[in-house]
């Protein structure tokens, strides 16, 4: 949020004695933020958390911020219109810069349907801290899956601004990793952003 956004005044900014920089050193890791976007049902959630799951066991600290618990409480309040996932997605984002602060590897899934929030969330954080990941699968497909049902009710027009139906999803232009859930099982995704997360020298080869 800019300076001119906020609400509060004589606020005062207190700049932390244990530093991100000594957090990764401890972590022997990185802090980054691997944002998970694609439509409900592209296997967002499902890859996060085999991610999560492996980087755990090398010994990296995680958390996944997954979007239909997030809305369980923090984001309980918003609902699916545009205006609330735009605030939904600020949230999540600024979130997100704290658990980077903490050293944290972070990963999120969330639908993020609009690019524009996406960039936003980028802007937050230093260059190289958000790793954008595109879980791409045809709706087609999501909605062959339709693992909650949701598809279904949404064509039923029981669900209004559903993402893919009556709500747009803005596919990513220069992700750094695009996973095709609908050509790849979950393990090979997993694998290949591990592997990028190896590459690129965010977690050591050998584990943490
Ligand atoms: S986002 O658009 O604001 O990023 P978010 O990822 O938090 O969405 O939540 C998406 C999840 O909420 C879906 O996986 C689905 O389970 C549920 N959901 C309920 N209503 C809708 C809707 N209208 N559009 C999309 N997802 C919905």
């Amino acid at each position: 949020m800019s300076d001119t956004d906020m609400k509060s005044s004589n606020v005062v900014w207190h700049a932390p004695v244990t530093t991100r920089e000594a957090r990764e050193r401890r972590n022997g890791h990185k802090g980054v933020i691997i944002w998970f976007t694609g439509l409900s049902g592209a296997g967002k959630s499902t890859v996060a958390h085999a991610l999560e799951d492996s980087l755990h066991s090398m010994g990296c600290h995680t958390f996944t911020l997954d979007g239909d618990n997030v809305r369980h409480g923090l984001c309980g309040d918003l609902g699916f219109s545009d205006e609330d996932r735009v605030e939904n997605i600020r949230r999540v984002g600024e979130m997100s810069k704290l658990f980077v602060e903490a050293g944290m590897i972070t990963l999120t899934a969330f639908i993020s349907p609009f690019r524009s929030d996406r960039d936003k969330v980028r802007e937050l954080v230093a260059e190289g801290d958000l790793i954008e990941v595109y879980t791409r699968c045809s709706l087609e497909e999501c909605e062959a899956r339709d693992v909650k049902g949701l598809y279904k009710k949404a064509r039923a027009g029981e669900i209004p601004h559903f993402t893919g139906i009556s709500s747009p999803y803005e596919e990513p232009e220069n992700p750094e990793i695009v996973v095709d859930t609908d050509k790849h099982d979950v393990d090979e995704c997993m694998k290949q952003i591990l592997t990028y997360l190896k590459v690129n020298g965010f977690v050591n080869t050998n584990g943490v």
